[in-house]
C-alpha cells in the first residue's frame, strides 16, 4: 500500500504522463507544471494562465545531471551556482539546446531551468524522470499563489490536480540570473541575493534598465492586487489612512509589526525572509475584502529586503488593472 503522499505523486506523475496540467508546490510559491517535452501539454498552461505566448516558463529538473539535457554546452558558472544553491530558488538562464520547443521558451535561444527545494516537487520531479515546465499559478499579471488553497482560486476545475505541499517557505518567486551572456545578470530579484551570488561566481550585474521584455516578472506591473494599492512609509501611511476614511473609503491596512490603532488589516514581521513568506497571502487576503483601498507599508531598505521591494513596486503598479492586463 501507498501512503497518502506517496500515492498523490503517483496521480500527479501519471497525470503528467497525460498530458495534463499540475497545481506543484515549491519552495518559492506554487507552480502550474506539465511535461515540457510535450508542447500540447505546455500550451494547455499558457491557456490557463491567459499569458502571452512569446513569454518563456522556467523548466523544473531534479538535479544539476539534468542541466545538459536542456541547456547546450556547458558552463562552469551554472555548475557552481547548482553546486552551491540547487536545491533551490535560483534561476539559470542558459543557451538552449535544439531540441528544447519553441513553447517553452517563447522562441527564445535560451531556456531557464531550476531545481526546487520542496520534497512533494522533488518526489515528482524523480519519478517523472524530464523536465516539468512550470510559471507561478496565477493568472496572467495576478498574485502568485503560496498555498494549494490559492491555486484553486485562480483556476477552480480548470486544473484538476493539486498537490498539496504546505505554505511555501520563501513565498516570492525564484531568483533569476541570466548566465546566456559574457557578463551574468540577475533578472529577478528572489531570496537568494546579489551578494551570495557573487560570492560563489564573482562579479554579476543588476538589471537596472527595466527595459528586457522577456521575463514577465520583469514587466512593471506584475503581482498585483485587484483593488488599488498605496506603497508609503509609516507616518505617511496613518495619515493617508486617517485621510481617505474621512474622504468616506474602505480602508485596509498591510503594516509591519502592528496595525495603526482603529484600522483592520494584516500584519507581517519587519523581517525581509518573514515578510517575504507572509507577503502574498496577505494581498490575497486584504484583496478578498470589499476595501477600496490597500495601504501598504514601507519595509525598510537594505539588500536583503531588494526582492520585496521588487514585488511590492510591482504591485502598486497593477493594482486596480482589469485581470488580464499586465
Ligand atoms: O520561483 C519560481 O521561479 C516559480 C516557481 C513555480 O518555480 N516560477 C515562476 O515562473 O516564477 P514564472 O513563469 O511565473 O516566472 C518566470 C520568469 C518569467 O518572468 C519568464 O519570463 C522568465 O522567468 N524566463 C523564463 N525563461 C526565460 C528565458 N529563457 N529568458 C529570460 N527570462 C526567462
Ligand atoms: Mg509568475
Amino acid at each position: 500500500m501507498l501512503t497518502g503522499a506517496a500515492a498523490r505523486v503517483q496521480e500527479a506523475v501519471a497525470a503528467l504522463r497525460r498530458g495534463e496540467v499540475i497545481g506543484l508546490p515549491t519552495e518559492t510559491v506554487y507552480g502550474l507544471a506539465a511535461d515540457a517535452s510535450n508542447a500540447d501539454a505546455v500550451r494547455k498552461i499558457f491557456a490557463l494562465k491567459g499569458r502571452p505566448a512569446d513569454h518563456p516558463l522556467i523548466v523544473h529538473i531534479a538535479d544539476a545531471s539534468a542541466l545538459s539535457r536542456w541547456a547546450s554546452g556547458s558552463s562552469v558558472l551554472a555548475g557552481k551556482l547548482a553546486q552551491a544553491f540547487w536545491p533551490g530558488p535560483l534561476t539559470m538562464i542558459l543557451p538552449r539546446r535544439s531540441d528544447v520547443s519553441d513553447v517553452v521558451t517563447g522562441g527564445q535561444t535560451t531556456v531557464g531551468l531550476r531545481c526546487p527545494a520542496h520534497p512533494l516537487a522533488l518526489q515528482v520531479l524523480r519519478a517523472f524522470d524530464g523536465g516539468l515546465a512550470a510559471p507561478s499559478a496565477n493568472r496572467f499579471g495576478h498574485i502568485s499563489p503560496t498555498t494549494a488553497a490559492h491555486v484553486r482560486e485562480e483556476f477552480g476545475a480548470g486544473v484538476a490536480l493539486i498537490l498539496d505541499g504546505g505554505e511555501c517557505e520563501v513565498g516570492i518567486e525564484s531568483t533569476i540570473i541570466d548566465l546566456s551572456s559574457s557578463i551574468p545578470r540577475i533578472l529577478r530579484p528572489g531570496r537568494i541575493t546579489h551578494e551570495q551570488i557573487e560570492a560563489v561566481i564573482g562579479p554579476v550585474a543588476q538589471d537596472q534598465s527595466e527595459s528586457s521584455p522577456r521575463a514577465s516578472g520583469t514587466l512593471e506591473a506584475h503581482y498585483a492586487p485587484r483593488t488599488p494599492m498605496l506603497l508609503l512609509p509609516r507616518a505617511a501611511l496613518e495619515l493617508e489612512a486617517k485621510q481617505q476614511r474621512a474622504f468616506g473609503k474602505r480602508v485596509a491596512v498591510l503594516a509591519i509589526d502592528e496595525l495603526p490603532a482603529g484600522f483592520d488589516g494584516v500584519v507581517l514581521a519587519g523581517e525581509a525572509q518573514a515578510f517575504a513568506h507572509g507577503l502574498y497571502a496577505a494581498l490575497r487576503r486584504l484583496d478578498a475584502g470589499d476595501e477600496q483601498l490597500l495601504l501598504v507599508e514601507r519595509p525598510p531598505e537594505g539588500a536583503a529586503w531588494l526582492a520585496v521591494h521588487d514585488r511590492l513596486r510591482r504591485a502598486a503598479a497593477g493594482a486596480g488593472l482589469d485581470d488580464d492586463s499586465p
